[in-house]
C-alpha cells in the first residue's frame, strides 16, 4: 500500500513565519484565553493551495480568526478576502503582512457588507 504525504513539505522549514508578538505575561495569559497559536505559513501556503486551488477572482474568502494572517496572505492576490480578529495587536499585524482588509472584532458580532463563497482558517479551538 502506498503511503501518500499530507503536506508537501518544503526544505526549509523556516520559510517566512509570521511574527508573533512578544509574550509577557499578560500576553501569555491571553494567547491561552484566545487560542492564539498561529499556523506556519508554509502549512497556510500548503492547505490553500491543496484544498482552494479553484478559488478565483469571483470568490470571496473570509479567515473569521485571522490572527497574523497566515491564510490570509496564502490566498492569491486576485481573489477577495476579510480577515476578522478580536485582539487589536494580532489584527495590526494581519493588515501589515497580508495587506487584506482585517475587522477588529469578535467575528460572532460583527456586521459583514460582503458574502463569502468560502470560510477557511484554523480556528480557536476552545
Ligand atoms: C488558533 S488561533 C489561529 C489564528 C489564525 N487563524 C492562524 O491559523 O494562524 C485563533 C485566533 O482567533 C482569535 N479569536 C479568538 N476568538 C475570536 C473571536 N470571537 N472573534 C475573532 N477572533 C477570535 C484569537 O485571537 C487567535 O488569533
Amino acid at each position: 500500500m502506498q503511503t501518500l504525504p499530507l503536506f508537501d513539505f518544503p526544505e526549509d522549514l523556516s520559510v517566512s513565519p509570521p511574527p508573533a508578538p512578544a509574550v509577557t505575561g499578560d500576553a501569555s495569559a491571553r494567547q491561552r484565553e484566545l487560542g492564539q497559536y498561529m499556523t506556519p505559513m508554509w502549512v497556510a501556503e500548503s492547505l490553500v493551495q491543496r484544498h482552494f486551488a479553484e478559488l478565483d477572482a469571483n470568490d470571496c474568502v473570509f479567515e473569521l480568526t485571522c490572527g497574523t494572517g497566515a491564510f490570509l496572505s496564502a490566498i492569491p492576490p486576485h481573489v477577495e478576502a476579510l480577515g476578522v480578529e478580536i485582539d487589536p495587536e494580532l489584527a495590526d499585524i494581519a493588515r501589515a503582512n497580508s495587506g487584506r482588509r482585517v475587522i477588529t472584532g469578535d467575528f460572532r458580532q460583527v456586521k459583514f457588507d460582503l458574502r463569502p463563497s468560502a470560510i477557511l482558517g484554523n480556528p480557536r479551538s476552545a
